[in-house]
């Protein structure tokens, strides 16, 4: 087990923010993970990178960074028209959609080209285009980092909310995410076409039977279309999550803009999309000399030129700032800040 010291790391994140490790270890099996957390002398404290598409650097990492590489897809045939297929965390999710497409098993098209590698997909509770991972996870094993032994947590355990789940909460830092088994089916798929855009994507195309594939490429268009690719625009999704507020908040902001979207959740909340809240506070396409905010979707904070990640901290902050100004309303974000 060979630890790299003083590793660069802007390759291993999507907003390619240039620290680095003060140790570095790719870990590939839960056997070497375990040996590595019951060594006398870690150098602490422990960091863990996935994909690295969720999280900001602002400074060098002491300790050491674990990068989770354990690969492997397994799959155990339940029934007639269901598949339970058990994935390693360092499996890229993308090439799990394309592992399910390729057999014709539904359920997780619609999170076709969400980036990230696959352990990550329940720490916040993925989602897109109207399915989240907790609409087809059944479970999660982990190894504590304490002790070293493997848990299993079922979904339910797993508490997912909307881009939450216990692995942010009330387990933050303490486990770390092996593998995942998702329930996916064989032959008849239940389609999830709610989500407006799906629709018209293939209303476009005449395609009015559609199957799997049909939905995971209209999916691939609308976000080739709206979301930057991190491979030529540094970035990290979505920034901040949608706010979820009372009616009795939102009934002001709409008496001022009419049109301001939103979506009931229950009978006295709504969520308001961030982009809108952000575009509306003047941010949409602005840019300083390191990094901006995206020019076609408000939500996304990008790194255009050799941003730190106190850069974009602080135009996070500034975004905040002036949501919570002129709507009241306070944005959480959804990246991980380091
Ligand atoms: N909007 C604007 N201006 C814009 C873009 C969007 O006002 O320039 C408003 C519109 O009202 C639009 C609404 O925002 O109807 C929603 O926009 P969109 O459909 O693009 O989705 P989102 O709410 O901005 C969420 C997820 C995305 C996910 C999409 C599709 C969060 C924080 N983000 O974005 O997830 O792909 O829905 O389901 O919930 C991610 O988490 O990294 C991510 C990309």
């Amino acid at each position: 087990m060979q630890l790299e010291h003083n590793k660069r790391i802007q390759h291993l994140n999507t907003m390619a923010i240039d620290v680095q490790a003060e140790n570095f270890l790719s870990v590939t099996s839960i056997d070497q993970l375990q040996q590595f957390l019951q060594q006398e002398h870690l150098p602490q404290p422990i960091h863990i990178i996935g994909g690295g598409s969720n999280i900001v650097y602002t400074q060098d990492i002491p300790g050491t960074l674990l990068s989770i590489d354990i690969k492997g897809i397994t799959e155990s045939h339940v029934s007639e028209n269901e598949v339970h297929i058990t994935a390693a965390a360092g499996e890229v999710w993308h090439d799990l959609v394309d592992y399910a497409l390729d057999r014709n098993y539904g359920g997780i098209e619609n999170l076709t080209l969400i980036p990230g590698k696959t352990g990550a997909a329940p720490m916040q509770n993925i989602g897109a285009y109207g399915v989240e991972i907790k609409d087809v996870l059944t479970s999660v094993t982990t190894v504590h980092r304490a002790t070293g032994q493997q848990h299993l947590f079922t979904n339910e355990q797993c508490q997912l909310g909307y881009r939450e789940s216990i692995f942010k909460n009330q387990l933050r830092d303490q486990h770390i995410i092996t593998s995942i088994t998702i329930a996916l089916t064989k032959h008849t798929h239940t389609l999830h076409l709610e989500y407006g855009a799906i629709h018209q994507e293939l209303q476009k195309h005449h395609i009015h039977n559609p199957g799997i594939s049909d939905v995971s490429h209209a999916v691939a268009t609308i976000r080739r279309s709206k979301l930057p690719d991190p491979k030529h625009i540094p970035n990290c999704g979505s920034f901040f999550k949608n706010p979820i507020i009372p009616l009795t908040q939102l009934q002001p902001i709409l008496e001022k803009y009419a049109d301001a979207p939103h979506f009931p959740i229950g009978a006295q909340y709504a969520k308001i999309p961030a982009a809108w809240l952000i575009q509306q506070a003047g941010w949409k396409g602005f840019r300083n000399q390191t990094v901006g905010v995206h020019d076609l979707q408000p939500l996304v904070l990008i790194n255009h030129n050799h941003g730190t990640g106190v850069h974009i901290y602080q135009l996070s902050e500034d975004i905040k700032n002036s949501v919570a100004h002129q709507f009241g309303i306070i944005l959480e974000r959804e990246v991980n800040i380091i």
